[in-house]
Order: structure tokens, then sequence, then C-alpha cells
């Protein structure tokens, strides 16, 4: 089996799906591999890494020319994938639902597309959820950022020449990402208050050392809906929890926004007038940005100033620390290969019937096969 691993050509893409790690131990299953020149340079990675792993590098023609297998972050122009074997797998983050013209065009060209995005979040399937590994990263880059915009220090400190007060910090959705900023933000000496709808991040949140602010005594407040995903919220929830909302970030100097309910628009989190009552030179910094934004006035891309507060935007966080990322997500699609890797047919066979396959599978025999897609 010949796997291909391209060079991202999408604007500020600084990740690569595959390591020299992950290279030797695809190689080690039976495959062969050929990296795309250039492949990795963005993520610290020469053309001669791959090399020494044991990689062919090569144009990227010559790269995916008879490849059964093609790696990427972010999914590539059907166009520029010719002289693939039939029915090539296509394995990457391929935003199916923004992306709906390409999957069809994969399709049309018979190849077999896996949006890893779309893993079911069972316990199997953990080691090769790239949602929850870039999140992770996405949730301490948030934090630095924030840090770095923020024109004051975060821990206390006592010095000869006086005393500063801790940053306060609150975090807004404690999924993967949440949880890694309230972290971030203790280790970095804040005082971290944070807040979910699912009523389970309460005990998680404590147990990072910091405050959980909930919305009580409203019906319905149990936000949990299906593999541990947050739903939306009814009216009356939401205006209870605008107004805890209000109270409570009037006194912070540092916001991070994380929150997301899957196949919706980022929930809306803070207004503009909620804005207007922070201190001038606080900084709001929305993880969502670019699934709608959960702060109104987030531009995706930018950061912008209202009221005095940055508004910190960035698209793509976990491509700003692309070492890390690329070896989390590298080490992902590795682990996804290698679980259906067979070893008699030397190669990787994914049942039909398999719901890890069933969950990321988008395209088979030249028709579009996923069910989530096709409803949606
Ligand atoms: P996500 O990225 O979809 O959302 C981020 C957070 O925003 C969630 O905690 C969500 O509850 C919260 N949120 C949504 N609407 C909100 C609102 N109006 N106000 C405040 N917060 C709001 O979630 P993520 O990070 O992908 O994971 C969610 C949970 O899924 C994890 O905490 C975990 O329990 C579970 N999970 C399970 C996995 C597995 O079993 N393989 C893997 C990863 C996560």
């Amino acid at each position: 089996m010949k796997i291909a691993v391209l060079k991202e050509t999408a604007d500020g893409e600084r990740r690569v799906s595959a390591t020299p790690e992950t290279v030797r131990k695809l190689i080690a299953l039976g495959a062969t591999v050929a990296v795309e020149a250039g492949a990795g340079a963005d993520a610290s990675i020469s053309d001669s890494d791959y090399e020494a792993a044991g990689a062919a590098v090569a144009a990227r023609a010559a790269a995916v020319a008879g490849a059964d297998a093609i790696l990427s972050v972010q999914g590539p122009e059907p166009g520029s994938l010719g002289g693939t074997a039939p029915g090539a797998l296509i394995v990457g983050a391929l935003d199916p639902f923004r992306q709906r013209e390409r999957v069809d065009l994969y399709a049309a060209a018979g190849l077999e597309a896996l949006a890893m995005e779309l893993m079911p979040r069972i316990t199997r399937a953990q080691t090769m959820d790239i949602l929850s590994s870039q999140s992770n990263l996405s949730g301490y880059k948030a934090v630095l950022d924030a840090a770095s915009e923020y024109g004051r220090a975060f821990p206390m400190m006592m010095t000869a020449a006086g005393t500063i007060a801790a940053a306060r910090v609150f975090v807004m959705g404690v999924g993967v990402a949440g949880l890694q900023a309230i972290a971030t933000a203790r280790r970095l000496g804040a005082i971290v208050s944070a807040t979910d709808v699912r009523a389970a991040t309460r005990e998680q949140i404590e147990s990072l050392g910091a405050k959980a602010i909930f919305v009580d005594k409203v019906a319905g407040i149990e936000g949990e809906g299906s593999g541990g995903y947050a739903t939306e919220m009814s009216d009356e929830y939401k205006a209870a929890q605008a107004e805890l909302v209000s109270s409570h970030i009037a006194k912070q100097d540092i916001v991070v926004t994380t929150a997301l309910i899957p196949g919706r628009p980022a929930p809306r989190l803070i207004s503009d007038s909620q804005l207007a009552t922070m201190r001038p030179g606080s900084v709001v910094v929305d993880l969502a940005v670019e699934q709608g934004g959960n702060v109104e006035g987030a531009r995706p891309g930018e950061v912008v100033e209202r009221h005095g507060v940055r508004i910190v935007g960035h698209r793509n966080v976990p491509s700003r620390l692309a070492a890390d990322s690329s070896a989390f997500y590298a080490r992902n699609l590795y682990n996804f290969l290698s679980a259906f890797w067979d070893k008699e047919a030397g190669r990787v066979v994914l049942p039909d019937e398999d719901e890890i396959v069933k969950g990321v599978r988008l395209t088979k025999g030249g028709a579009v096969v996923n069910e989530r897609l096709l409803q949606g």
C-alpha cells in the first residue's frame, strides 16, 4: 500500500499530516510512504527528516502517482490528485458540510473520502480523535494569545516596587479546549472561573482549581446531548445565562470563549453591551470565531478593539503551534490506519459495518454515502 503525504496549500495552514515518527510506524506496518517536498517545512520538519524515516520525497504528481491513500490536514483539491490508485483513500479534516462540492468531486473521481472530524466519540476511537487533540492545543494557545495582548501580568507579584493583583480569567465553554485553557491560566497564576451548559463540567472545573459559575434554578439546565456534546438551550436558560454573565464579566480581565454546538452556528455568549462593562485593557479570545463567533464584534483572523477591550479572533489556532499539533494529528491518523490494517492483505481494509468507518466515510464507489452528510 502506497501512502502519500501532501504539502498543505490552504492559506495559513502550517500543519502536516505525518511526522517522521508516524512515517516510520506506517513503514513498519508494511506501507511505502511518499512525502510531497516541503510538506513539513512549516512544522519544523525537513525533507531529509522524512527521508531518514524511510519516506521518498517527491513533487506532488510523483508523490500521489499510484497512491492508495492520501494523507492531508485540510482536504486537497480533487484536481490535484491525478494518477492515484482507483478508490484511493483521502484522509483528512475534510470539512464536508462546508465543502460539499468538493466531496461530490471526490465521489465523481471514485475516491474514498474519510473525514476525520466525524470520528464517533467512543472509547475505541479516542486515540483517533482529531477534534480533541487539536482543541487541547487551541485552549492552551488561546490563553497565551490573551497573555500577549494583555498589558498586565497574569500572576500576583509582590515586589519592592509594589504589588500587582493576579489576572481574573473566565472560560466559557468547558470542553476539551476550555479545560486546557483553565489549566493553562492556572499555571500562569490567574484566578480562574468557568461556565458551561453541561452540568457534568462543574466537577471538572473545580478539580482544576477554578470556580464554577452556573445557571441554577432554570428548567432544562442539563445541556448535554448525544455523544457528550451540548444542545441548543431554551430561551429562559439563555436569558438567565446572559444575566449571570453580565454580572460576572465586568469583574474579569480575560475571557476565553470556546462554546460550540455541533451542526449549528456557535452560540452568542457575549454581547457588545456586555463588552462595554469590562475594564479597558481587558482581552477576550473567541475560539469559536470561525463557526460564527461567541462574541459580538469578533472577526475571523483579526484582533479588534471595542470599548477598550481587545477581541482576539485568530483563525486555525492549532496551526499556530504547528509542530505539536502536527505530531498529535499525525498520531491520530496513524492510529486510525493501523487499527484497520489487514496484515494478510498488506493494506487498510475498512469494513462497511464498523461504527468508526460509518462515521468518517463520506464517499465510496462513486457515491456520497455518509448518513450525516446526506441528511444535512
Ligand atoms: P465542543 O467543542 O463541541 O464545545 C465546547 C464546549 O462548549 C462544550 O463543553 C459545550 O458544552 C460548551 N457549550 C455549548 N454551548 C454553550 C453555551 N451556550 N454556554 C456555555 N457553554 C456552551 O466540545 P468538545 O470540546 O469537543 O467536547 C465536549 C465533550 O465531549 C468533552 O468534554 C467530553 O466529555 C466529550 N468527549 C468525548 C470523547 C470520547 O469519548 N472519545 C472525546 C472528546 C470529547
